[in-house]
């Protein structure tokens, strides 16, 4: 065959075959927000996705879902532990959001990041057409740029990363700091979530590997390599036909029925120790345990995705929010009025939607956070302008949405329990001008808008090296 013209890679495709609670291995949606913007972009545009399908040691052959060729890559179960749930999740993961849990530093893992990035590579460098334009998804494949070009000089190579980027002085502790800095130079675009991160890495690459640059672009092995920064977003079109349809404004009631008189708070997240998941419910807590709140007059609904669940830090952090949990249900509620609804488990677009919808305020509070897609998508489905939305500092998505969220340095208690209450106490009229200036920035810059920024920017010409002077 000819090869495809637009390839993506990615760690993950977007359907996942892992094994269920109940034993039996089944096709869902994969989790995070990587999955939930690409998808509707590679539906959209045609293209070859080449990733992994969660389950380890499974061989499958090139198949067609939902408009796009999806092309598996396996990964033995020793490579799941090493590159996946090791070298990605517990070295890389932490190490870029601000060490808030200490990276694994492991030979044998790092041996294996690199094996399985070659894989990538080989697999991309096999399926690309002539000249055709790959783009590298996220910090499990910072290696594939350089591994891909050395294989295949003629593609136009993109990266983008959907985390954050560290500043140097985190980034020196990496052990393989130059072969990972090398391998994403390999890209003709690397892209961030935020300017401060491509400034991190230009800043990188002038310290480790003594580049000249010129603003934001590097110049290496006789190429130019640009670092830009590209927010990501969400599917506003999709979100919009959700919001719009019976099935889902039925459940909302539904939802709100349940709950009782209480107002709503939501969090949705995957049960992720960057996500101050346990700083947000100490400080709603806390405001029962102050008498500004009674059982029965809010209700706090945690979505709590399982993910990456055989790494310790996990582990560690579901039996922390567990604990914590139950402890405050069994200090503050009452029979009939728990004041903290728990669900360890993982719910489709519509239903969440139908959540976002039922929610007083959507409470996002992350230690360190690359965007948070949540927080957009709540913005996204409150055409009606009502609601709230409780927004951390160390989100990327404060930089667009800062004028109309209540913004928190989770780490500070009492300021979360006041930002709280503020959000709460938001009459209809400053619900609705906040809002409104949530909803323009991100139905402008919704996740098409994206795709087509950084593609744009991919395909321009680039100008030749300055000769040194
Ligand atoms: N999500 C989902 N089902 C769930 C929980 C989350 O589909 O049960 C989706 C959510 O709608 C969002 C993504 O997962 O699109 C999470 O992205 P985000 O950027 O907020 O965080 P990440 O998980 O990528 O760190
Ligand atoms: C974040 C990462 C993605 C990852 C997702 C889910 O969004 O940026 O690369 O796919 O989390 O995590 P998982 O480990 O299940 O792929």
């Amino acid at each position: 065959s000819r090869g495809s013209e637009f390839v993506v890679v990615a760690n993950r495709l977007p359907v996942d075959r892992s094994v269920g609670a109940d034993g039996v291995p089944a096709w869902r949606r994969s989790p995070g927000g990587l999955v939930s913007a690409i998808a509707p972009v590679m539906r959209r545009r045609n293209g070859t996705w080449i990733g992994w399908t969660g389950a380890p040691g499974e061989e499958l052959d090139p198949f067609e879902e939902d408009g796009m060729s999806l092309h598996p890559i396996a990964q033995s179960a020793e490579e799941v532990a090493l590159y996946y749930e090791g070298f990605s999740n517990a070295t890389l993961w932490p190490l870029y959001h601000d060490v808030v849990a200490p990276p694994v530093y492991d030979r044998a893992m790092w041996d294996a990041y690199v094996r399985v990035n070659r894989r990538f590579a080989e697999a991309a460098a096999k399926v690309a057409a002539d000249g055709a334009i790959v783009w590298v998804q996220d910090y499990q494949l910072q290696l594939v740029p350089a591994m891909l070009r050395a294989l295949r000089p003629d593609l136009r190579i993109g990266f983008f990363l959907h985390i954050p980027f560290p500043p140097v002085e985190l980034f020196w502790q990496l052990p393989w700091r130059r072969q990972i800095l090398e391998g994403l130079l390999g890209a003709d675009l690397v892209g961030f979530q935020l300017p401060g991160a491509a400034a991190n890495f230009v800043r990188l690459c002038r310290r480790l590997l003594d580049t000249r640059y010129s603003k934001q672009d590097v110049f290496w092995d006789d190429r130019v390599v640009r670092a830009r920064a590209f927010p990501i977003s969400v599917d506003v079109g999709e979100l919009n036909d959700l919001v719009g349809q019976p099935e889902v404004i039925e459940r909302a009631q539904e939802i709100r029925g349940d709950l009782g008189d209480a107002t709503v708070l939501l969090g949705v997240d995957r049960l992720d120790y960057t996500k101050g998941i346990t700083q947000r419910l100490q400080a709603f807590g806390e405001l029962f345990g102050d008498g500004h709140l009674k059982p029965g007059q809010a209700v706090f609904v945690q979505i709590a995705t399982p993910s990456r669940e055989r790494v310790e830090q996990y582990q560690l952090l579901r039996e922390e929010i567990e604990q914590q949990v139950g402890r405050i249900n069994g200090e503050y509620g009452e029979i009939g009025f728990p004041v903290i609804h728990y669900l360890h488990s993982s719910y489709d677009r519509s239903e969440l939607t139908a959540l976002y919808l039922a929610a007083d305020v959507m409470v996002v509070t992350p230690l360190r956070d690359g965007m948070n897609l949540v927080a957009k998508e709540y913005v996204a489905c409150r055409r009606d302008l009502r609601g709230a939305l409780v927004l951390s500092e160390f989100a990327g998505a404060a930089a667009e949405l800062k004028r109309g969220a209540f913004q928190v340095n989770p780490y500070d208690i009492d300021g979360l329990k006041g930002t709280l209450l503020a959000a709460l106490g938001a009459e209809p009229a400053e619900q609705a001008r906040r809002m409104r200036s949530m909803r323009r920035r991100v139905i402008e810059h919704d996740v098409d808008r994206w795709a087509q920024d950084f593609l744009s920017e991919l395909e321009r010409p680039v100008r030749s090296v300055p000769s040194p002077v």
